[in-house]
């Protein structure tokens, strides 16, 4: 199993450039699909996710290819309905596929999505929109099935809450539908706003994303566009945390200061100083983190994925932070992790009791998802002795060049056991 070693101790210092959203690519790119000619799609952040979506839309019929941080995609030959299982269940955000199946032809087979464990994430939400549109739904050996025999037609639909997945979903869905599509408490995340500018840029037409009142407009057609994703918010929320958890000073650049203030005025209230103008963050760590309260919540709102780095950082602060989690059910698995290195963490119900102790040691640790391995990476970088981060695939399926990245900041990184 492959794993990042971490000698700790070391501030982060330097400049940092984030990559592309991978949650936007992550909707973007299966979204290529729905035009009618060649989507030249750009600043891709170079991650495992969008590499197995590249290869799905290979699967199912597409052209694909990728130079760098850039992917065209031609729809030419693009042909099936059904999904590869075998790739699907490699990432969460595979269920995009049922969207983009569903508003091409009207039927789509799509395995139940795989990604990071963190407790239950149903897709109630998604098929209460298909379903709205018009489609059937059944799940079959964990198969999804839909099918819309006499056609997509828009609709109203209320979503229980505010999913991100469902939003997008039902926009994709709708894009090319008869007639008007209305979300209600749809979800106001920045990429919800990217995807929607792309769909708009191919012909679609989807007005207020970014609010919680969406309208989607069918079209007969969509054509081929060229679109750069937006900066990834919560790899550079991660950069911002490694900062503040080693007394770094560290200047991140291509980000959208705007999709990073609920980060930023949290680490401001730990005792983080914060710079920023547009397009660039500066963050010097303090000597030591101040205790803090937070609330994950959907957008504009603490994000649920800063929550496990920012974990990292309190669990070094002076007092205790009190973290809750309202976004899922069960994200705080890993803090038994952090305790291995001696952050002093006390899980009630949704909420982790943070008690900042004034030093973490070394230990091998295993990241159970995503952003419990960033979390567990700026312990490392903040810790006494030798980290072990095992589980570096899975850190990979979102955070491009992470190792290279930190030695740049003047961490002491290794990559071992591949
Ligand atoms: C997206 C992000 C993920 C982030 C999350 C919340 C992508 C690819 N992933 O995930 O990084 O952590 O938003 O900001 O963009 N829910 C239901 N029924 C549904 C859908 C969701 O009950 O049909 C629940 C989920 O279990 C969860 C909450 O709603 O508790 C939020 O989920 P959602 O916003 O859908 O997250 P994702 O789109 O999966």
């Amino acid at each position: 199993m492959s794993k990042l070693v971490v000698r700790g101790r070391k501030p982060l210092k330097g400049e940092v450039a984030v990559g592309g959203s991978k949650n936007s690519s992550v909707a973007i790119v299966p979204a290529a699909l729905l035009g009618d000619s060649v989507c030249t799609l750009d600043n891709l952040p170079r991650i495992d996710d969008v590499r197995v979506f590249a290869q799905i839309l290979r699967d199912l019929g597409a052209q694909v290819q990728m130079d760098g941080t850039t992917m065209t995609v031609s729809p030419n030959g693009f042909a099936s309905y059904v999904a590869p299982f075998d790739l699907v269940r490699k990432l969460r955000a595979s269920y995009y596929l049922m969207g983009v199946l569903l508003a091409k032809f009207g039927r789509a087979e799509v395995g139940l999505p795989g990604g990071c464990d963190i407790g239950p994430r149903p897709i109630d939400q998604h098929l209460k929109g298909f379903r709205a549109l018009g489609a059937e739904t059944a799940v079959e050996g964990g198969v999804v099935k839909l099918y819309a025999s006499a056609g997509l037609r828009g609709a109203p639909i209320y979503l229980d809450i505010p999913s991100v997945g469902a939003t997008i979903n039902i926009i994709l869905a709708a894009s090319r539908a008869e007639g008007t599509t209305v979300i209600e408490n749809a979800a106001k995340e920045p990429h919800v706003v990217d995807l929607a500018n792309f769909l708009n840029a191919m012909g679609g037409r989807v007005q207020g994303a970014g609010t919680d009142v969406i309208r989607v407009r069918g079209v007969k057609k969509l054509a081929g566009a060229s679109h750069s994703v937006i900066p990834d918010d919560m790899e550079a929320a991660t950069y911002m945390m490694g900062a503040a958890a080693t007394g770094g000073d560290v200047l991140i650049k291509n980000v959208i200061t705007k999709h990073l203030e609920p980060v930023t005025a949290k680490l401001r209230e730990a005792g983080a100083t914060i710079d920023e103008n547009g397009d660039y963050v500066r963050v010097v760590g303090p000597a030591r983190p101040r205790a803090v309260n937070v609330k994950t919540l959907p957008y504009p709102g603490f994000p649920t994925d800063a929550q496990q780095p920012l974990v990292a950082v309190l669990s070094l602060a002076d007092g205790v932070s009190v973290v809750q989690e309202s976004v899922y059910e069960n994200r705080l698995g890993y803090v038994s992790e952090l305790v291995k290195m001696g952050a002093r963490i006390k899980v009630e119900g949704k909420a982790a009791i943070v008690e900042g102790v004034s030093r973490l040691m070394g230990a091998p640790v295993t990241a159970t998802d995503l952003r419990a391995g960033a979390s567990l990476v700026i312990a490392g970088l903040s810790a006494y002795g030798t980290t072990e981060v095992y589980g570096l695939d899975i850190i990979r399926r979102g955070y491009e060049l992470i190792d290279r990245k930190l030695s740049e900041l003047g961490a002491d990184v290794a990559v071992a056991g591949e």
